[in-house]
Order: C-alpha cells, then structure tokens, then sequence
C-alpha cells in the first residue's frame, strides 16, 4: 500500500476511536468536555498514533489491541498543544487551522482542558483489553517519556533558551529530544511492547525514533519560517517573535535542512540492521523532511 494510503488509514482509526472515546454527553462538565473534543478531534497529522500502530504490526502484533494505546497518545499530544499555545508558553492563536483553544474557550477552560486530557488518556490505556504486564509496561514507558526528565523538561528548557544569547547544538539537541522527542520515541517503543517484540527489535525501534523525533522538530522549525500560515494552521514565524532559539535560528534553513536529512538516512539505517519489514516506517522517515505541514 503508498504511504499516504496506509497513514490516512491509521489516522482514520484513530479519529473514529478517539471520537468513541471521549463523547459529548449532558454533564455539568460539558463546557469542559467540548474544549478537549474541539483539540482532540478532526485534525492533526496522527503521526504519533500512526508510528505505535505501524510498530506494533511491525512486531507481528495484530487486531485492535493497540489502538487505545494510539489513541492515548494523540491526547497526551493534544494536551501538550493546548498548554503549548497559551499566553504564558507560546501564545499562539491559530492551531489545525483554527482559533487555539484559549481563544475558543478562554485559559482557564482550556488549562483544564489539557489536563482532562492527559488523565484522560491514561484511564484509557489503563483500562485497554490487553495483557496486564504490557499495559503496565507501556504505561511507564509513556509516563517517564512525558514527565518532568521528559516532555515537560524539555518545555522548560525551551522556554529557559528563550533568554539565552549562545546556545549550542548539544543544549539544541537535548531540548528537541526531550520536548518532540520523547513522546515520538514511546509511541514507537509502546508498539513493539505491546506486540511483545524482542530486545533487539526494541532497541533498534527506539534508535530511529530518538533520530526521527530531532528530525521532526528540526523541521517544525524549518516550516515555521519557510511556510505560510494557511498551509501550517499555525502561525509562522512564530518563534522569531518568541525570540526561540532553534536549529534554524543556529544554522539557518539549509544546515537545519541537511541535519534532518542526515538523521532521517541514520534512522532508515536502523531498520535494515533491525531487519522491519515493509516500507511504510522508512517512508514515514522521507515524509518527516519533505511534509508541508
Ligand atoms: C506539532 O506536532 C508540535 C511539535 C511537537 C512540533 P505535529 O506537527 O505532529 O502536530 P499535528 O498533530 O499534526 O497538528
Ligand atoms: C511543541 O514545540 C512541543 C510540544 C508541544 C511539547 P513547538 O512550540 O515548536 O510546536 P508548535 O510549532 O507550536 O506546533
Ligand atoms: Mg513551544
Ligand atoms: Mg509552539
Ligand atoms: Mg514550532
């Protein structure tokens, strides 16, 4: 199957899911409920879901077993965006093509929000139908990837760059692997734990995603001065304006161009020496350096 075909196809399954997931019912909560749906659903790339997923049937996994892990993923995703967008991060106003969601529902809604989501997801995952010890143990891989020497550290550490007038490719490259990285590298390493996949298959699995999570930053910060607003759905230039220090803003549009090519090819490497079937992972690693969006 092409590339796009097989990752509209996960994505479809993801949507569908994460719609059954997280209902819209009568509640006192609702205005609450509506914000996390409106920064849930009908939009994104589903790339995250898609990589747990291709992994998982990588290892031989089959059936639906993964999906809510996937679909755990995309709102632990959506809740980084919410709270990334924010006055006090990024303030930005324009996500997936529409208001952000404390311009739709205001910051208090949409903080509550965020965190809906992210208890969200792991009442979800916990409650997956699947072996007990796997469920455990891609659960601790995700919430160590998100946590404070996680996701949130390399927040923190994108903001802390903000101010500083030099900062160097290692301090560059640990804050894009904590703050992109991390979440990329427990959906790939969630799929081949679910699918019980072999030590080997494991760490090559994590090797390509800690390549493909730099690369993909790398290029989130290419596009955020080389696209336009309508194509992103998020606002360009918008780490100029926040004075972000980036692999663009170090070493303009082409060196942070070939060091995302660079890591995409080490990365397709990684999966011949594994021996991954198909195509579609090494194609998800062209696709990282060549998406509009
Ligand atoms: C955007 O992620 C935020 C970054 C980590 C760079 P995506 O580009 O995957 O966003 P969606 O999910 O497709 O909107
Ligand atoms: C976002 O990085 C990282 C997380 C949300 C954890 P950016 O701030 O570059 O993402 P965009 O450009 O707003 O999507
Ligand atoms: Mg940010
Ligand atoms: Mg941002
Ligand atoms: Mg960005």
């Amino acid at each position: 199957m092409e590339f796009h075909e097989q990752l509209a196809i996960y994505a479809e399954r993801t949507e569908a899911e994460l719609n059954r997931l997280l209902p819209l019912i009568s509640c006192p909560q609702q205005e609450v409920v509506e914000a996390m749906r409106y920064s849930l659903l009908g939009g994104g790339k589903r790339l995250r879901a898609a990589l747990l997923l291709a992994f998982y049937e990588a290892c031989g996994g089959t059936g639906e077993t993964a999906l809510p892990f996937a679909c755990a993923l995309e709102m632990i995703h959506a809740y980084s965006l919410i709270h990334d967008d924010l006055p006090c991060m990024d303030d930005d106003d324009l996500r997936r093509g529409k208001p952000s969601c404390h311009i739709a529902y205001g910051e208090a809604t949409a903080l509550l929000a965020g965190d809906g989501l992210l208890t969200h997801a792991f009442d979800v995952l916990l409650h997956a139908d699947c072996e007990p010890l796997r469920t455990l143990k891609a659960a601790g891989c995700l919430a160590q990837a998100i946590g404070v020497y996680g996701m949130i550290g390399g927040q923190v550490m994108d903001l802390a760059n903000e101010e500083k007038s030099d900062v160097s490719e290692e301090l560059l490259r640990q804050t894009d692997a904590l703050k992109t990285g991390a979440l990329i590298r427990a959906a790939c390493e969630m799929g081949c734990i679910l699918a019980g996949a072999d030590e080997n298959k494991l760490s090559a699995a994590k090797a390509y995603a800690e390549k493909i999570g730099l690369a993909f930053q790398i290029t989130d910060d290419i596009l955020d001065v080389t696209s336009s607003t309508e194509e992103l759905g998020k606002p360009v230039g918008s780490d100029m304006e926040q004075q972000k220090n980036t692999y663009v803003s170090v070493y303009g549009i082409e060196g942070a161009r070939a060091r995302s090519a660079q890591l995409l090819n080490e990365a397709k490497e990684e999966l011949k020496t594994a021996g991954f079937g198909g195509d579609f992972l090494s194609d998800l690693a062209d696709y990282i350096l060549e998406r509009k969006n």
